[in-house]
């Protein structure tokens, strides 16, 4: 047992004992006894009130003087509130240098709860996004950021890939956001002024549009002498004759490839697109067919509609992609064989195919298939009169539709393309009731 509690026994047995004797003496042991216990009771009391007015003041003076077992816990009381006050500031600094760190960062840090309602942010975010303490803190996000993008972004939590926004602020410059989730699903947002490399990719694609354009007409006089030319082949020497019929694919390939760079610039650029409306996927596919039966002549074309629902979108856009699909198909499979283009939709996505029994791609070649220029087999592609550039349009079209492309391939066997299309841009067919 401790000294003060050994000490507090002693004199509470001392102080028993002498009232005793007292009562003893005088005949009054009950009396005594009870003035003793009183005495005890008050002065307990007395230590209890002076703790109480202590603790009341927040204890934040020197603690009242007593003691035995009071003046034990008054130290110890003071002692942990030093403790705790020393921690406190202890924390209270990390915590500002933390804010002051992130106060400083360039790029734009905002915390927002669960439902993304703003809780704290820094300066470069209060300046990208145009926030002013305290009047927006508790405000949506989405109030402040009022772009649908945005809107879709954050309520659809499509956060694994950063988002690329006009500041709603600042005219001309443009914004980065990318979004973590983190503790019970609340959100931390990070912002980086992409202006200048905004800027940057916005020079290349106009660079690649304007001098796609301007090969057009060269491109055209080209083709058009070597169109006479090729009339009058007959009286050319043979060594020339051979020199018109390469030119002329040759001038083929260049045209292929400047609208194909065309079609991708305009895809990139997202303005001057045709609106989206309703179409039949059947009709599609049957057009698509009927314009590669020359090239697919060795090959069984086999369409299997699995569904009638209709399909939303662009429809210049859709037949680019699908029949760069189909004409892959055909290109790839030299030596014939079936391929399957199926059309299905169930309640959660609607999906186009195109499968073949072709050369088959290597797995390690898949994951780069859509880049620009890509090519499995470079001499195949120039045999082929392939751009490089198909696929790149295909996943570009994609994008605009909120599909996704899954290829499967197996070397030697043959691959299958895939467009998984969202249950919004399906419809499925009115079944009338007889
Ligand atoms: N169905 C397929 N079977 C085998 N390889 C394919 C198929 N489709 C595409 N590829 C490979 O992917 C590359 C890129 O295709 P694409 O972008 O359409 O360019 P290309 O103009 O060469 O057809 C092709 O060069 C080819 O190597
Ligand atoms: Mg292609």
């Amino acid at each position: 047992m401790k000294k003060v509690w050994q000490h507090a026994f002693i004199r509470w047995s001392l102080g028993l004992l002498v009232s005793l004797t007292i009562g003893f003496l005088t005949g009054r042991v009950f009396l005594c006894l009870f003035l003793f216990v009183l005495i005890v009771l008050c002065s307990n009391l007395h230590q209890l009130y002076q703790f109480h007015s202590w603790i009341r003041r927040s204890g934040k003076s020197l603690p009242p003087e007593a003691s035995g077992i009071w003046g034990d816990v008054f130290d110890a009381v003071h002692r942990l509130q030093k403790k705790q006050r020393k921690s406190k500031k202890r924390m209270r600094r990390a915590l500002s240098r933390i804010e002051n760190s992130t106060s400083a960062l360039k790029e734009g840090v905002i915390m927002a709860d669960n439902l993304g309602n703003l809780e704290w942010w820094n300066e470069s975010a209060g300046q990208f996004l145009g926030l002013m303490k305290p009047v927006d803190r508790g405000q949506p996000i989405t109030n402040i950021v009022r772009s649908p993008e945005f809107f879709r972004y954050f309520t659809q939590k499509r956060f694994s890939d950063p988002l690329i926004i006009k500041s709603p602020k600042s005219k001309g410059m443009y914004l980065e956001i990318q979004t973590t989730l983190y503790d019970k699903n609340d959100h931390l947002i990070f912002i980086r002024d992409i202006t200048n490399l905004h800027l940057l990719e916005e020079m290349r694609k106009d660079f690649v549009a304007n001098a796609s354009h301007e090969l057009k007409t060269p491109l055209t006089v080209i083709k058009g002498y070597l169109e006479t030319l090729d009339m009058f082949k007959d009286t050319l020497p043979k060594s020339m004759q051979k020199g018109v019929v390469n030119m002329t694919e040759q001038s083929d390939r260049m045209e292929q490839l400047i609208e194909d760079l065309l079609l991708l610039s305009r895809l990139e650029s997202n303005d001057k697109r045709e609106t989206d409306q309703w179409h039949d996927v059947h009709e599609l596919i049957r057009a698509i067919v009927n314009s590669v039966q020359v090239i697919g002549k060795d090959h069984t074309l086999q369409i299997d509609m699995q569904s009638d629902s209709k399909l939303y979108g662009s429809y210049k856009e859709l037949y680019s992609a699908f029949s760069n699909l189909v004409v892959n198909a055909i290109k790839y499979s030299p030596n014939g064989g079936n391929i399957i283009i199926t059309w299905k939709a169930n309640s959660k996505e609607g999906v186009f195919s195109v499968q073949d029994e072709g050369l088959g791609i290597e797995a390690r070649h898949i994951s780069r298939l859509t880049e620009r220029f890509f090519r499995v087999d470079k001499g195949r592609g120039s045999n082929t009169g392939g751009t490089g550039l198909g696929l790149a349009i295909v996943k570009h079209v994609l994008l605009h539709h909120d599909a996704k492309l899954d290829i499967t391939s197996q070397v030697g066997n043959g691959s299958t393309f895939s467009c998984h299309f969202a249950t919004a841009r399906i419809q499925q067919p009115l079944i009338h009731s007889t």
